[in-house]
């Protein structure tokens, strides 16, 4: 009989927060999002047990649907995209009886009108205290109209508390994020805005303060003294899946490394908070991105890198180049792959290049920060000794094969004096035995509680794009060009040479 031991790592993986009753409204209910992300992490939170009593929630958009028939659509969803198969039909079904529906024209207010009505109704039976979230899983320029309407129906205050949640991009540019969260605090004072950067939801993201500020073995060799460098690759083997109306005005850079790849950046570099509180969190957050040293128009040309895919092989299959893909012009200079270096100017960083890269249509999906730490400062066992020995690195490697690892040299077993780089890993799925949540499940729940924790802010927003904006201004002069790159290769020849030109390269995950 093989008895298995139990796994300790893995005791107490359970929230045990627990969250007020309330109605969540997800305006664009029948979108891609909602249909993907949203109703499969809310299944999952509810198969956790963690959904309070009485929560609720209901699905608005345009389309002509009854609470049946939008439960069928959520159990179809929810049944292909959960991240826990198969799924539990009981569960399943209990969750469902909470779903429901509000035809909405976003530009009505007598249907806000009637939503609100709706809710109210909701909040009677289902004794709710009026707790709402309001989550726009539509496009952008919607949220004006949806954040107005509803302060004008009389929705934004009342009993219980009153949240609206976004999603990226927040503005196209710094001007135009200042005007959207005017719009939004005009409905919504700041604490009740959750501007939701994945990212920030996944396990591995949220384990970079642990591993910094939960040893005391790695932050006394967190700075310039001993690291050389750090490098942060968003790759994607993936192309733009159909979403070139967004992408074309986007590009790598602001659908990626203004959020995403700088959200990495500011928890790898910032200093410890006080506490693991939001406002101390997204302090010091800010406090690191403001101190990144802007990219002059006279320095793009040699800091910076942008490129596009042309067609060619990813994982073994023929793919499209960018300008061929659906509805993107035939000379579209939206560039596919970003990638820069910037300083941090304060004392712990000074003259540590940080350097970003993110792609589409790269080799592989894998995102990862390298730190690389300089050499030793004396080579004891001589140039012949340790020709197979690499400085030091910490990979944190944030997905996929969650883990960390780190590199350093050690002898070769009987061979004379020879050292060699070896690696001592640490895996999320082996070490806890369980798949990581999905990064919704974390975020929908912490917004439910009140814990902007996990939430960007207006103002690490606003820090993010002066940092883009003079980049984007110098690309649209055409300054560096835009260079090709075969799908399924790591971006143009001038990725390389970024890293070439400071003696160093880009580590291959
Ligand atoms: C989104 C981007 O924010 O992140 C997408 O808009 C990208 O273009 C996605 O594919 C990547 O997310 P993840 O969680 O798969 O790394």
């Amino acid at each position: 009989m093989t008895v298995t031991a139990p796994n300790v790592l893995a005791e107490g993986l359970h929230d045990y927060r627990v969250a007020d009753p309330a109605i969540m409204v997800i305006f664009g209910g029948t979108g891609d999002l909602s249909g993907r992300k949203l109703l499969p992490a809310l299944y999952n939170v509810s198969k956790q047990r963690l959904l309070p009593a009485g929560f609720a929630v209901v699905g608005a958009a345009i389309d002509d649907l009854t609470d049946d028939l939008y439960r069928k659509h959520a159990a179809e969803r929810i049944r292909q995209f959960s991240r826990t198969q198969p799924v539990d039909e009981r569960v399943l079904d209990a969750f469902l009886s909470s779903v429901f529906y509000m035809k909405v024209d976003f530009s009505k207010l007598d249907q806000f009108k009637a939503l609100a009505r709706r809710l109210e109704e909701l909040d009677a039976t289902r004794l709710i205290p009026g707790n709402r979230m309001f989550y726009c899983a539509t496009p952008p320029p919607t949220y004006e109209t949806i954040t107005e309407q509803l302060k004008a129906a009389g929705m934004t205050e009342g009993s219980g508390y009153h949240r609206i949640v976004i999603e990226k991009p927040f503005g196209f540019d710094l001007k135009s994020a200042r005007e959207l969260t005017q719009i939004l605090q005009h409905a919504f004072p700041e604490d009740s805005v959750y501007r939701i950067d994945h990212y920030l939801g996944k396990e591995t993201v949220q384990n970079i303060m642990a591993f910094r500020f939960a040893n005391s073995i790695f932050e006394p060799v967190w700075n310039a003294n001993l690291i050389d460098s750090v490098q942060i690759t968003v790759a994607e083997d993936i192309g733009i899946e159909g979403r070139a109306s967004y992408y074309e005005r986007a590009g790598a850079m602001r659908d990626i490394v203004q959020n995403h790849a700088l959200q990495l950046l500011a928890l790898v570099g910032m200093e410890p908070p006080l506490a693991f509180e939001a406002n101390a969190v997204r302090d010091e957050k800010v406090k690191l991105l403001r101190a990144i040293r802007p990219i002059t128009d006279e320095q793009v040309a040699h800091a910076t890198v942008r490129g596009q895919y042309t067609k060619g092989w990813v994982m073994g299959e023929h793919v499209l180049g960018y300008r061929e893909e659906k509805n993107v012009s035939p000379g579209s200079l939206t560039e596919t792959f970003a990638a820069l270096r910037l300083f941090i100017d304060n004392w712990r960083w000074a003259n540590v290049p940080f350097y970003i890269r993110a792609g589409k249509r790269l080799p592989k999906r894998v995102t990862e920060i390298r730190i690389q730490f300089k050499r030793p400062p004396h080579l004891t066992f001589g140039r012949e000794a340790t020709q197979e020995l690499d400085p030091n690195a910490i990979t944190l490697r944030i997905q996929p094969e969650e883990g960390i690892s780190l590199k350093f040299g050690a002898k070769v077993p009987s061979a004379g004096l020879r050292i060699r780089s070896v690696t001592m890993d640490f895996q999320y799925m082996t070490s806890f035995l369980v798949g990581v949540p999905e990064a919704y499940e974390r975020l929908l729940l912490d917004c439910m509680i009140g814990d902007p924790t996990l939430f960007t802010r207006a103002d690490e927003v606003e820090a993010a794009w002066r940092i883009i904006d003079p980049i984007e201004a110098a690309w649209r002069d055409g300054r560096p060009p835009l260079g090709m790159y075969a799908a399924g290769t790591w971006g143009p020849p001038a990725a390389a040479k970024l890293l070439q030109a400071d003696s160093r390269e880009w580590h291959r995950p």
